[in-house]
Parts: C-alpha cells; sequence; structure tokens
C-alpha cells in the first residue's frame, strides 16, 4: 500500500459533503460511537469498501484496520467462508415466520464450545443481552439489586447508558457500583443490600474507554464466584466485546470461573448483527417464563455468519496468530516509544491494546498521534481499545508500525 506523504492532511470532499447532508436529515449528522466529531479534525467517517484486514473511506484513503469496525470484524472483512455461508442462508430466507435451522446449529455449537453453557438465547446487539440477563438474573433469584463496575459500559438503554439525557433516576434505582478488581468493594455491597442483591454483571476484563486497560486478576475472578454463591446472586460475564478475541470459550475459563450468565455479541458473527446469551442449566427454568423476543432476533442470516465465523476459530490457528500479530504489534509500539523517549502506556490483552500518552490533558497528544497516524493508512482510536483480526499479517503490522514510528517522531519534535 501506499503511505501518505507525513505531513499531508488527508482531504475527505466526498465525506464532508455527506456530513453536511447528514446534519440536514439526522440529528447531529450522526449519532453515537461512530461520529468522527469525536476524533481529530479529517478523521474517516463514511466507509466505501472493506476488504480483509484494510477499509477505504468514501475520499478512496485506505487504512489498515486496527478497530475492526469496534469488534465486530473477527476474520478480516468479507471473510470468503463466511461470505459463502451467507450467501447459502440468504439464497434461502433471513427473515422468517419462525427460525431456520441455523438456529439449533448455533445453539448447540455455542453450548458445545463454551464451558458454563447449557443453553443460548438469541437477540441483535450487545445492550440486548446484557440487559436480558439483568432481567432474568432478577426473575431468577426474584431479588432486586444488580451490582455493576463503577465506569464499565454494557451497553447504550437507559440502565447502563453512559449519557443521562432521557434516563430516570427510577431506571438505576437497583442498580450499586463496585470497583473492578477489588472484591473488598463488592463485598461491601453484598452487605448493604443483603438479601437483596440478584446478580453481579462483570466485563471480561477492564476496558473502559477513555482509560489504561486492566487485566482481571484471577482472585478477583474467583472472590467474584464465592461471593454470588454464598449470597445466591447471579454471576454474568459480559463478554460482548473480548468475546473469542481471548479465548475460544468464556473469557473467564481460564481463571477456571464459570459464570451462570454470559453476553456475546460483536466478534461472534464477523459483523453480521447478532447478540447471544448462554447460561446454565439452574437458569434455564426462569429464561423460558422471560419474554424475550424482537422482529429480528430470529433472522437466520447471522446466524449462518455466527456458525462460519466460530467453525473458522476452532478449526484454524486464527487465535494463536492473532496473539503473535497482537505480541509483534504492542512490542513494536513499547520500542518506539522509548526510543523516541516519550511516555506512553500500552495496555490490555495484546489481541485488543490500547495506548495512551501519561502525560496529556483531555488526550490531546493521543490524539494528535492517532492522527498522524491516520495520515499514514493505518486506523487506531485515541479513546478506545482497538481490534486484531486473524486476517491481520505481519506486512500489515509492519506497515502499521511503520506509520506508529513516524507520528511517535513527529511528536516528539513537537514537545
Ligand atoms: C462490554 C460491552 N457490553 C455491551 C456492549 C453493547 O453492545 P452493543 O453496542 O452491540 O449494544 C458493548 C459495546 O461496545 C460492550 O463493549
Amino acid at each position: 500500500m501506499q503511505f501518505a506523504t507525513p505531513t499531508a492532511t488527508l482531504s475527505h470532499p466526498i465525506g464532508e459533503s455527506l456530513k453536511s447532508r447528514a446534519a440536514r436529515v439526522v440529528p447531529g449528522g450522526i449519532y453515537g460511537h461512530l461520529d468522527s466529531a469525536l476524533l481529530w479534525k479529517g478523521a474517516p467517517q463514511f466507509v466505501k469498501h472493506a476488504q480483509g484486514s484494510h477499509f477505504w473511506d468514501v475520499d478512496g484513503h485506505e487504512y489498515i484496520d486496527m478497530m475492526c469496525s469496534w469488534g465486530p470484524i473477527l476474520h478480516g472483512h468479507r471473510h470468503p467462508v463466511v461470505e459463502e455461508a451467507v450467501a447459502r442462508q440468504a439464497a434461502m430466507v433471513d427473515c422468517g415466520n419462525g427460525p431456520t435451522e441455523a438456529f439449533v446449529e448455533l445453539a448447540e455449537l455455542l453450548t458445545d464450545t463454551v464451558a458454563h453453557a447449557d443453553w443460548a438465547m438469541f437477540a441483535k446487539n450487545g445492550s440486548d443481552v446484557t440487559t436480558l440477563a439483568v432481567s432474568l438474573a432478577r426473575a431468577h433469584t426474584r431479588k432486586r439489586v444488580i451490582l455493576v463496575a463503577e465506569g464499565a459500559y454494557h451497553g447504550a438503554l437507559p440502565w447502563c447508558n453512559p449519557n443521562t439525557a432521557g434516563v430516570l433516576t427510577s431506571d438505576r434505582e437497583y442498580l450499586a457500583y463496585y470497583t473492578f478488581n477489588d472484591l473488598a468493594t463488592v463485598g461491601e455491597l453484598f452487605a448493604e443490600h443483603r438479601g437483596d442483591v440478584a446478580g453481579v454483571i462483570v466485563s471480561a476484563f477492564r476496558h473502559d474507554a477513555s482509560y489504561d486497560q486492566e487485566l482481571t486478576d484471577p482472585a478477583f475472578a474467583r472472590g467474584l464466584r464465592l461471593l454470588c454463591d454464598t449470597h445466591d446472586a447471579v454471576l454474568i460475564v459480559d463478554d460482548v466485546r473480548a468475546g473469542f478475541r481471548l479465548t475460544t470459550g468464556c473469557s473467564w475459563e481460564e481463571f477456571d470461573v464459570r459464570p451462570d450468565l454470559s453476553a456475546w455479541s460483536k466478534g461472534i458473527a464477523n459483523g453480521y448483527p447478532i447478540g447471544a446469551l448462554l447460561g446454565s442449566d439452574a437458569l434455564r427454568p426462569t429464561a423460558q417464563t422471560v419474554f424475550a423476543t424482537g422482529s429480528f432476533w430470529m433472522a437466520g442470516v447471522p446466524m449462518a455468519a455466527a456458525i462460519a465465523t466460530l467453525n473458522l476459530l476452532k478449526d484454524t490457528d486464527g487465535l494463536t496468530r492473532m496473539y503473535e500479530r497482537g505480541t509483534q504489534l504492542v512490542g513494536g509500539l513499547r520500542a518506539q516509544a522509548a526510543h523516541h523517549q516519550l511516555a506512553v502506556r500500552v495496555t490490555g490483552p495484546v489481541t485488543m491494546p490500547y495506548l495512551k500518552f501519561i502525560d496529556e490533558e483531555h488526550h490531546a497528544l493521543t490524539e494528535r498521534w492517532a492522527a498522524e497516524v491516520a495520515q499514514r493508512g493505518a486506523f487506531v482510536h485515541p479513546r478506545h481499545n482497538w481490534f486484531l483480526s486473524t486476517a491481520h499479517t505481519t506486512d500489515d503490522i509492519e506497515a502499521v508500525l511503520h506509520a506508529t514510528d513516524a507520528a511517535f517522531a513527529t511528536i516528539a519534535a513537537t514537545l
């Protein structure tokens, strides 16, 4: 691929024109986490096409994609095996009067793959299944309070939206907040709400946007399991973001911890819209009583995509390659920062890394750095963790490191 001239600012005439048109007919032009206004001026907004580990914006600029569409792209854009499964299912039916064979096959595959899972239910988004998990915990225990880690993201519905516009105090009345990796704070909340804690929801690891990431302390994971068992509460692991990027099972299997429920979405269907809630037998009777549905929840195409995605992960060395490429990237970034005498922290699992400058205000340096990287043909985010995919090659990572090194040099020259 071509590297842009280091100091050039990429121009986006088509993207800018689309933004102006959108601003007239969409509130704010674009909403939510994909809004490029949250990035540097001139960041790509509209995507024209994507293939493998690369994408092209509407103005024709090519980027190595280190965000993987914020997680869903596990095997690279338009992976031929997934696309073939999609085309086969689409040629029969997608949205029907009932589910397709893929519904049963996917539930079988997930329950065979994820150790704690005896059953599966499907929806569209991560928010659907984290919310369903919370409802199930309450219905199962007949208690009210859900313990949530402070700052954790579990979706954009009223109970969990980081923004409070339009949210009622009553929407969050029965939530209490603990500190991730701090078991004592969870114990205190169990004591404070004695007899009324329905469940604890916890991310695979701490990946709150804008902050350094924090890996899970195995003792914290095991302690949470014990506290939930002691107090008859439901343990929910939110694997929406990390699912299948750390291991082929639930992310907490490495700690020998089996949650009662786990929530999945993002990477499980290589970009096709599906969420899954997996549960243990103890919760099965309750899961049968909750009315959970949506017009598109049973659609066959995303289920066919999920089957192909998961089989690819299990039948190939994709996960190992993802770890190798991630190690190459993270090692390279740390060496470059040291070489340029810049204080940065690279945190999180190597398959989902995040880089942030240590001494900065409002992410100013990290954002400038990410903008410089984008000028050179790689897309990383200054406020959110990035994602490796099985499609990233050693050449891709070398090209990314070429861009990041030049970006570090530019920043170092201005300090
Ligand atoms: C850990 C976690 N849970 C839940 C969600 C919500 O998923 P969705 O955006 O598909 O509703 C996200 C989305 O980023 C997430 O990262």
